[in-house]
């Protein structure tokens, strides 16, 4: 056990990357390396060949074969992860246990049992865990939840009468044009059933961190929306024998929500999520995940007090700053956080309640007390 570095007051933070992967090339790679503030001085790929076509591209100065060599590395004060959705949360909590501060790619978990285990280390060392969640960093998204929050300050558009998500996905990739090294090396395994809910049986783990792992997302933004903190619980599900295709109901603090899934053959993406007031609603249109510079589309109504015969309005508000993308915004948040002391906004503590959530749901759906 090695206490974690106290980043505050740093000029930069020295960080490692554990996994080579699209999300790493794609996305993190890219941004981790640009950022004012943070130094890559390491690479950690079990795929020696790709790991050097990486290391040579991003020129990296060193490469290991693995998270554990990474995490041994006393240079090394910070750690990015992106890999299998099991598999990422047994890297993150060992280098937790290492001391090392960790931006991970979601899920943090599978199951609470292993998301409890990942914050212990992360409690033991002091080391910090933020998760990825990046659309709590879209411009668009801010805007919504703030416009809730003044909503909700003023009371002037009433109560919060239901919010709902819909994510049928589609093409997230948005023709990206980022050149991804590859490789025939075979994957390394991953430790997926020995994390999953104990209660949960064998044949449905397939389908269960599917549908986890994609809606995740769905479910952390609708919390961030409304500020609902651990006030979440599930109120009914329906799903097809797919265990993924349907709607959940859930209480968000009080709040009814929906939430909508299923797969659509799209060609861009396909998910929105809308909250209603007695006089008004918030609407907002994800854009495809991988598309630079694009944030997600906002939709404003009011109508006043005197009802049906008032003033309505229907705005188009442009989301400041208005050419960003929430993954740069996350990776820039991170290095700031670790840099000034700031609790990260999609910290691991608060991403256990949405693996509670998908238990829950899951639960319900197989009829398992
Ligand atoms: N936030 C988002 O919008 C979003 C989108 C897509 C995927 N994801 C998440 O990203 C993760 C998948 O990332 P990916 O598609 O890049 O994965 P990937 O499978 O393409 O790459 C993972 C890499 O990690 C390497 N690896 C595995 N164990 C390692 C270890 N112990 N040490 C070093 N390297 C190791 C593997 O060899 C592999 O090359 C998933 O968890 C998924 O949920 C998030």
């Amino acid at each position: 056990m090695t206490t974690a570095t106290d980043l505050r007051g740093h000029d930069r933070v020295r960080l490692g990357y554990v996994g080579c992967g699209m999300m790493a090339q794609s996305v993190h790679l890219p941004n981790f390396s640009s950022i004012p503030g943070c130094e890559l001085v390491a690479l950690a790929e079990v795929r020696q060949d790709l790991g050097r076509k990486v290391q040579a591209r991003y020129r990296i100065p060193r490469l290991y074969r693995d998270h554990r060599e990474l995490a041994a590395d006393p240079q090394v004060n910070a750690v990015g992860l992106s890999a299998a959705w099991a598999l990422q949360g047994e890297i993150a909590r060992e280098c937790l246990a290492a001391g090392k501060h960790v931006f991970m790619e979601k899920p943090m978990a599978i199951s609470v049992a292993q998301g409890e285990r990942i914050l212990a280390a992360s409690r033991e060392t002091g080391a910090r865990l933020m998760v990825g969640y990046m659309k709590q960093y879209d411009a668009g998204n801010l805007l919504v939840r703030d416009t809730i929050a003044g909503w909700r300050a003023t009371g002037e558009a009433g109560e919060v009468t239901f919010a709902r998500n819909h994510g049928f996905g589609g093409d997230w990739t948005a023709g990206i044009d980022v050149r991804v090294e590859t490789s025939d090396e075979p994957m390394p395994p991953s430790p997926t059933e020995e994390n999953l809910p104990e209660w949960l049986p064998s044949e449905s783990g397939r389908a269960y961190v599917g549908y986890l792992q994609q809606y995740t997302h769905n479910v952390n933004l609708l919390r961030f929306l409304l500020d609902a903190g651990n006030e979440a619980s599930v109120r009914d599900v329906d799903l097809d024998p797919d265990g993924y295709t349907g709607v959940v109901i859930l209480d968000l603090d009080g709040v009814r929500a929906t939430l909508e899934t299923g797969s659509l053959r799209y060609h861009r993406w396909d998910e929105h999520t809308q909250v209603y007031f007695e006089r008004g609603w918030v609407h907002t249109w994800a854009p495809p995940l991988l598309q630079r510079n694009t944030v997600a589309e906002v939709e404003v109504y009011r109508s006043d007090a005197e009802g049906l015969s008032g003033r309505h309005t229907l705005t188009r508000p442009i989301p400041e700053p208005r050419w960003s993308w929430a993954y740069r915004r996350e990776a820039e948040h991170f290095i700031e956080c670790l840099r000034t002391g700031q609790s990260f906004a999609s910290s691991g503590e608060d991403t256990l309640t949405d693996v509670r959530v998908f238990e829950e749901i899951y639960r319900r759906w197989l009829s398992i007390g």
